[in-house]
């Protein structure tokens, strides 16, 4: 083990933003791990083995015998939701987990109630919209102030989480709806200086509830995890904040279904280097996410997200006749019946030898956020490996998890999936004190 790592002891607290699905079935599902009444699939922390060394010396560890990881035992949960909602309550409203998955923990999630949200209905339309169901009565939120003020509130309610919990580090992670897209301007995302200016002048349309939770984390010696396509931290200024204050930042928007299956079908066509004519995607889902994405502005963001990914794993200009002028359709659906079991399709127009054509369906059967949750855990518990590590800023060897991995500068992130598990242990390895290598395992 690398011995400037600090130890992993001590209490780990993760504040989710929002406590809806996602971070429900996450915290019933770790909560339930650690009394050994579940096992956390799907989670590399908690069953991934790496191998390290090569030739005689090549062995297999798990992560956390590489690494100093924290454990499940040490995590305490805290969030802030516009519902005011307990974490029990909440997981029953969102049914995706059985209630004989949830009853054993009961007590635990009851303890965990939300602190009022930094909210502004505007970055999440369709959430406040009793077509669509139920609307918080009241909407357990913030008085209407400045962004400025709002910002001090959340890193009041931090400090006092820490405090009341004996927390010796703490995570903050965004894990509520997915906002209205905010396009950048230089003036307010640009410098921290312009930043701060505009949270003080409170500029309600430059500056999402997303990046004051981010800026208040960040003030308060937390690392922030974004885990919607919002624009967030992917700004200047935040970097700029994450290098000053030493702390690692993450995001953004889980890789989880769909996308997962096309980073690592993607690779498939570049590899045998077939071609691509179009891509057409299309997915139903009937959750609460589903119902705010369902409005333009909202889908905007995460249209962008899953944009991006088979465009630079099929790469037109290093292979024009294969993969020019893709037609790639992206479409998401709101329908109710379907709940958080999300349904993908994909329909491949490939071709190969002589141009002939074929054709391939994809067919997802999902659970949204049951393939979310240990994504959550493994970026978790990473994102504080990077805090106690010294890793800050833009941690791009966690790509692995994302949608649209943030880079620095703009700079292309590597989407093929198996380049990113590539990037993820060879990172492991060297904060392990191993080589990092590319090795066949
Ligand atoms: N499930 C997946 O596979 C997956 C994949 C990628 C990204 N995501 C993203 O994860 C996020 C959560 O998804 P979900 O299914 O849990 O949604 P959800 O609607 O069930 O939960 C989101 C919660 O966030 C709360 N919220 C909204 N704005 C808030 C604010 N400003 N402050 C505090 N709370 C706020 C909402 O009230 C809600 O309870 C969404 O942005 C979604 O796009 C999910």
């Amino acid at each position: 083990m690398n011995d400037a790592i600090q130890p992993a002891t001590g209490r780990l607290g993760i504040l989710s933003v929002g406590l809806g699905a996602v971070a429900t079935t996450f915290i019933t599902g770790t909560l339930m791990a650690r009394k050994g009444l579940a096992k956390p699939v799907g989670s590399f922390t908690q069953f991934g083995k790496m191998r390290v060394g090569r030739g005689d010396a090549k062995r297999y560890l798990p992560v956390g015998e590489i690494v100093p990881m924290a454990s499940l035992n040490d995590i305490v949960f805290g969030a802030w939701d516009v519902f005011k909602d307990n974490a029990y309550e909440s997981a029953k409203f969102c049914k995706v987990l059985k209630d004989s998955d949830i009853e054993p923990v009961r007590t635990e999630l009851e303890a965990i109630v939300p602190m009022k949200a930094c909210f502004d209905a505007d970055y999440a339309h369709n959430l406040m919209d009793a077509r669509f169901g139920r609307v918080p009565d009241p909407v357990w939120a913030m008085a209407d102030d400045t962004r400025w003020n709002w910002a001090q509130n959340l890193r009041s309610d931090i400090r006092r989480f820490k405090k009341e919990n004996h927390c010796d580090r703490v995570i903050v992670f965004w894990i509520a709806s997915t906002e209205a897209y905010t396009p950048r301007n230089e003036m307010v995302h640009g410098t921290l200086a312009g930043f701060e200016a505009a949270m003080k002048a409170d500029d309600r349309k430059h500056l999402a509830p997303s990046m004051i939770y981010a800026y208040a984390a960040l003030m308060e010696g937390c690392p922030f995890i974004m885990g919607a396509p919002n624009v967030c931290v992917d700004i200047p200024a935040m970097f700029e904040l994450s290098a000053k204050q030493g702390l690692p930042i993450v995001g953004k928007d889980f890789k989880s279904g769909q996308t997962m299956m096309k980073t690592a079908m993607a690779p498939i066509f570049a590899t045998r280097l077939l071609g691509v004519e179009g891509w057409f995607s299309t997915n139903i889902l009937g959750n609460r996410d589903g119902q705010v994405i369902e409005h333009p502005d909202n889908f905007e963001t995460k249209r962008i997200s899953k944009a991006s990914s088979i465009e630079w794993i099929l790469d037109a200009e290093q292979q024009p006749d294969l993969y020019s002028g893709i037609s790639h359709e992206i479409k998401i659906n709101y329908y109710k019946p379907r709940g958080d079991n999300k349904e993908s399709w994909d329909n491949i127009d490939i071709f190969g030898w002589m141009g002939y054509p074929m054709q391939i369906k994809v067919n997802f059967l999902c659970r949204d956020s049951i393939l979310a949750a240990p994504i959550c855990l493994d970026l978790a518990l990473f994102t504080d490996l990077a805090l106690r590590a010294g890793l800050c800023g833009v941690q791009e060897w966690l790509s692995f998890y994302v949608k649209k991995p943030m880079t620095y500068d703009d700079g292309a992130p590597v989407h093929d999936l198996f380049q990113q598990f590539a990037m993820l242990k060879n990172e492991i390895r060297l904060l392990g004190g191993y080589e990092a290598d590319q090795e066949l395992d």
